[in-house]
Parts: structure tokens; C-alpha cells; sequence
């Protein structure tokens, strides 16, 4: 899927913003705060009614409006979808062909988009919440049955909780909810094991091809309880050995709430080994991960890479460049990039000019 065209209402720095874009490479040029990741961002926010910068819609609304809107409209294969969001501080609503969206899996399913944004370079030195989130963020996305469930999850996790803050704990209540835990955490980390599997099929490859050697490299998950042999009969053993340090500490220890991954590069975790340059390489090699596992060659996602050249070496710059030249349509912002074979734009005083029409 494409996006060929993007209209912008007060959004951000944008009072009004008209654009075509190429279904290919599309480089986004322009000063430091001149509205480039605006633009991505506006893209991307139609994909999961939300920004990867902040949750707070009040500001992505133009100081002093009312209302923001974007606009797309979104190609795949021949068939063309007019997609709006239409956002007042509280509250958003998206419509495809004046049709309104209510669930996020209908707007995945109509526009998908991956994004590396700057602060992604160190997801792997980040808080595990990063790593899990990755992972809850495109599994939500991918399948409807892993939302489910993780919602399930949340609010059993909460119960849960609640049941050991009090002075007197219900010990059968907790056993009733303990149980109920362990049966959605079963599907949720089969899931999680399956899509980290599923990444490993393609990661090193695309690290490979980044980094211009030969590399091994894949992700490994941490579950927190062992997969293998009866989850159920593990699971419930693990909680039952923790029950006392739970009610000590009065919440919840155990689960897929502190489960982590990590990335590890020729045998070595990249978090504590990896350069800079190394990690920026993985995470975004983990982020094109995504557009391999979707086979349906129409539903391949829109990628944004904010500002992801930086740091990168002129060598790690062109692969990484005619890498992406070979996939759908891509997104790159940048202060400065030498490139052939892309759409160029320039964002300058709120407005966006196509360079090499
Ligand atoms: N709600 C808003 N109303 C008006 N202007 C806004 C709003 N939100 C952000 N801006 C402005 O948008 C500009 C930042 O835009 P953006 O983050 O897209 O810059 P950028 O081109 O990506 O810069 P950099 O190269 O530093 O990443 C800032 O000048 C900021 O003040
Ligand atoms: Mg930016």
C-alpha cells in the first residue's frame, strides 16, 4: 500500500499542507524544526489513531485552533481510499470514504506503517517496556486474538493486584484469578515466541545486507516461565514458589509484564557490546523485519525512517539507502543526504516542495 497523496489541516506547524508523493523513495529534506517529522508523523498517525510522539492529541493541533485534520489517500493495488482523521483536543475520528473506523484493526488492515524514529537507536539499552512494547504494538496490530487476550491480560493482571493489596488476601479469590492469568499468558507468549521466531527467519539477512558483512545475528526471547513441555502445569508451579514473595510485596512478580528480549549480534548481547552505529543498524533491521513477514505483496507496510541516517557512516548511509530503494514506499527525513533515485522534497516555513519534479 501507498500513500500518494497527504493533506494537512492545522496539524502541527502545517495551517494547510498539499502533497503528492512517489510510490517509491520519498526523502523529506529540510532544517532542524522546519515540520519533517510533522509530516511522517501525520502519516503514521493514521495507520494507529495515535502519534509515536505523543499521546496527547490536544498537541498535534495547531497552536490556537480548534481542529486539526489529515488526509489521505491511500492506494493498493487499484483500488483508491480516502482516509481522514479529524482531531479537536479530546477527542478523534477517522473515516475511510466517509465511512467511520472503530477498530484499530480495520485501520491496520487499511494502512500499515513501520517507523524508526531517533530514539529507537538504543531500544536495546532501553527499559524492557520499550522491547515489550515493540512487540505488543505489532502483535496487536497483526492479530486481533493477541489484542484480545492482552487486553484480558491487563485487566486479569489488575485483579490480581488488587486481590494482594488487601490486608486480609482471599487466598481462593486469588487462586481463581491466578488461573485465569496463566490461561491468557499461555496464548500471549505463544504468540510472542511464534513472531520472534518469525523475525529471526529474516533478521540476520537484513543485517547483512546493511552492513555489507556477513553477520549472525537474532533475537532471544525471555519468557518468564519455560515454554517447553505443559505451560499450564509450569506456570502454575512458578506462581505457586512466588505466592508468598507476592503477597509480601504486595503485587504481582510473575508474567508476561516483566518478560523481556534481547538482540544478540555475532554472539554477543548488542546492548552491552554493539557500537552505536551497530545498534542503530539492528533496531532498524528489527523494523524492516515487519515488511518481510507480510507476504500479501498489496498489504506490505508504508516505512518512515525519521532521521535514521544520522550517525551512520557514508557506506552504512548508501546501503541502507539502496536497501530500501528495493521495497514499497519509504519514507526518510534527513538535514542532509546525498541521494539519486528518490523523490525529493524541501519542508521550509511550513510548506513542502518537491525538488527534482
Ligand atoms: N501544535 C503545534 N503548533 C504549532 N507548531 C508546532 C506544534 N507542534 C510542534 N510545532 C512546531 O513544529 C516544529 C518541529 O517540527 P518537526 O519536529 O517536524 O521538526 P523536524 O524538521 O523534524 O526537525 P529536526 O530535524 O530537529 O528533527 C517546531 O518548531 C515546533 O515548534
Ligand atoms: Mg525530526
Amino acid at each position: 500500500m501507498i500513500v500518494s497523496r497527504l493533506i494537512l489541516r492545522n496539524f502541527r506547524n502545517y495551517e494547510r499542507l498539499e502533497v503528492r508523493f512517489d510510490p517509491k523513495l520519498n526523502v523529506i529534506l529540510g532544517d532542524n524544526a522546519s515540520g519533517k517529522t510533522n509530516i511522517v508523523e501525520a502519516i503514521y498517525f493514521l495507520s494507529l489513531a495515535r502519534s509515536f510522539r505523543t499521546s496527547e492529541t490536544s498537541e498535534l493541533i495547531k497552536n490556537g485552533r480548534q481542529f486539526a485534520s489529515i488526509e489521505a489517500r491511500v492506494e493498493e493495488d487499484t483500488i483508491h481510499k480516502n482516509i481522514v482523521a479529524v482531531l479537536t483536543p479530546n477527542s478523534k475520528k477517522i473515516t475511510c470514504n466517509k465511512k467511520q473506523i472503530k477498530k484499530l484493526s480495520e485501520l491496520s488492515s487499511l494502512i500499515n506503517v513501520i517507523v524508526f524514529e531517533p530514539k529507537d537507536a538504543l531500544m536495546f539499552s532501553d527499559s524492557p517496556l520499550v522491547r515489550r512494547n515493540f512487540l505488543d504494538i505489532n502483535l496487536s496490530k497483526k492479530s486481533p486474538v493477541y489484542l484480545e487476550n492482552l487486553m484480558s491480560f491487563d485487566r486479569l493482571l489488575k485483579e490480581r493486584n488488587a486481590l494482594l493489596k488487601e490486608d486480609d488476601v482471599n487466598e481462593v479469590q486469588l487462586k481463581v484469578v491466578t488461573s485465569q492469568l496463566i490461561a491468557v499468558q499461555e496464548v500471549l507468549c505463544k504468540y510472542r515466541k511464534a513472531y520472534i521466531n518469525e523475525i529471526n527467519n529474516v533478521l540476520q539477512k537484513i543485517i547483512t545486507n546493511i552492513k555489507g558483512s556477513k553477520e549472525e545475528a537474532h533475537l532471544e526471547y525471555l519468557p518468564f516461565v519455560k515454554l517447553d513441555g505443559d505451560f499450564i502445569a509450569n506456570a502454575t508451579r512458578a506462581y505457586e514458589r512466588n505466592l508468598e514473595s507476592d503477597i509480601r510485596h504486595k503485587v504481582t512478580q510473575l508474567g508476561i509484564h516483566r518478560e523481556d528480549m534481547k538482540l544478540i549480534l555475532n554472539g554477543y548481547d548488542i546492548s552491552a557490546h554493539g557500537s552505536q552505529g551497530e545498534n542503530r543498524i539492528a533496531v532498524i533491521a528489527l523494523k524492516l523485519s515487519s515488511y518481510f513477514i507480510i507476504e500479501d505483496k498489496d498489504k506490505k507496510p508504508i516505512i518512515i525512517l525519521d532521521d535514521a541516517m544520522s550517525e551512520l557512516d557514508k557506506t552504512h548511509q548508501e546501503r541502507l539507502l539502496e536497501f530500501v530503494g528495493k521495497l514499497g514506499q519509504v519514507f526518510i527525513t534527513s538535514t542532509k543526504l546525498n541521494v539519486k533515485n528518490a523523490s525529493i522534497y524541501e519542508v521550509k516555513k511550513a510548506d513542502i516542495t518537491r525538488r527534482n519534479a
